[in-house]
């Protein structure tokens, strides 16, 4: 099997030296390799390699005696994601595209040959870690997103995703929904780690996937008066960093209380001097939760919260959300065919509900689509501790190649 030789010729794209973690970022350098690798890979396989609009990239195995392209309708599509977040793990997104490609090789192997196109798709921007918004390719690809407002999203730097598009070469102007690619697609199966042990617990390789969770992200900007640190009395301060400790503080509580999670990962004040009382902190909101109404409690509670703090030190805050993602619950008859036709292969999977977002749960809005998980031993994710056995990626692409033979082959 191929596995080894993909997973080992993409690895060092990206890496971080010190943290050991991947920085891959959309419309970069270190994108554009992982590109360039996507392309190799497909040109290696004589797949037949597109850049959609948005900037996703798709290769094709055409079926023999076919017009070349996906018009033929019910194509099947399998991928996921190259990029990262910061100081990611190697497995979140990349396990799906390498699994992927060494599918087709096992395939080919088995000497089967598609009836229908059978396509890997490599989405732009899964984690929204360069433009803020998650799954942002899958999200223009499927009409989920204006086009106008994700042209004007903008990095850390101020430089919009236009801007970034056309500098690597990408026409900005063409964004947006592509509906006649859409209706070519019959199914979208994305295989990926798992983002928590349950299947460590169940002693399992691969799970097939249920629902995710519904979840979003929410920008709180809180201003207040840059002073002195050693002369400005507690009395007359108006301190941002006060109102956000509150609010972490609140997402913590609020979580717990409601069964749901809430994370503040991302935090920067301004200007950043030790000595000085910030004029601005920014902060972003990571919540999930089992439904709508117990995420919109917990957002509602945490927002409130700060609202009430900042208000007590003087200190104004704009606050609303970045990517919203509705609860997912995966096309149930497509899900009975994986299950199907991994048990008519002996392969064990359980059903895994999860909190992680995906490009599938994105396009399950538009296609049928479908997950498959991989043990991760620890669960840890969104870490240079990530991790899967090579046995069980193995046993990965054991599993994504039987559902696309039966998917794609008959
Ligand atoms: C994607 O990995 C997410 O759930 O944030
Ligand atoms: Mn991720
Ligand atoms: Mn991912």
């Amino acid at each position: 099997m191929s596995f080894a030789a993909l997973w080992e010729s993409l690895l060092p794209i990206g890496r971080d030296g010190p943290s050991g973690g991947y920085r891959r970022f959309s419309w970069t350098p270190e994108d554009a390799a992982c590109r360039a690798w996507f392309t190799r890979s497909a040109a290696e396989r004589d797949l037949r390699v597109l850049t959609d609009n948005n900037g996703n990239l798709w290769a094709w195995w055409d079926p023999p005696g076919r017009a070349p392209g996906p018009a033929g309708t019910g194509a099947v599509v399998t991928g996921s994601h190259l990029d990262s977040v910061p100081d990611g793990g190697a497995f979140d997104g990349p396990l799906g595209v390498v699994s992927a490609f060494a599918a087709v090789d096992l395939l080919r192997e088995r000497g089967c040959l598609p009836v229908r196109p059978l396509g890997i798709a490599a989405f732009t921007e899964e984690e929204g870690a360069r433009f803020g918004v998650a799954c942002l390719g899958s999200r223009l690809l499927a009409g989920a997103i204006d086009p106008a407002a994700a042209r004007a999203l903008a990095d850390a730097a101020g430089v919009t995703l236009a801007e970034a598009m056309a500098a690597a070469g990408h026409d900005p102007d063409r964004i947006g929904p592509d509906d006649d690619l859409l209706a070519a697609v019959g199914a979208y199966v994305e295989l990926h780690v798992e983002q928590g042990r349950a299947l460590a617990d169940l002693g399992a390789a691969v799970a097939i996937g249920e629902q995710i969770w519904p979840h979003g992200r929410w920008r709180l900007d809180f201003t207040g008066r840059p002073d002195h640190a050693g002369t400005a009395t507690l009395a007359d301060r108006r301190d941002p960093m006060l109102p956000f400790a509150a609010a972490v503080l609140a997402a913590r509580q609020a979580a717990a209380s409601h069964g749901a999670l809430a994370t503040v990962g991302k935090v920067t004040a301004e200007p950043g001097a030790v000595n000085a009382v910030s004029a601005r902190v920014s902060a972003w909101l990571d919540a999930r939760g089992p439904d709508e109404q117990t995420l919109q409690a917990v957002v509602g509670q945490v927002l409130a919260a700060a609202r009430e703090a900042a208000a007590g030190h003087g200190v104004e805050l704009a606050a609303g959300p970045e990517s919203v993602t509705p609860a997912v619950v995966f096309d149930p008859g497509l899900r009975e065919r994986l299950a199907s036709s991994l048990a008519g292969q002996g392969i064990e999977a359980p059903v895994l509900p999860t909190g992680a977002g995906h490009d599938a749960g994105v396009l399950a809005a538009r296609v049928p689509a479908a997950m498959l998980f991989v043990r991760n031993p620890t669960g840890v994710s969104h870490s240079p501790a990530e991790h899967a056995e090579p046995a069980d990626c193995a046993a990965g692409v054991r599993a994504l190649a039987t559902v696309l033979e039966d998917l794609a082959c008959r």
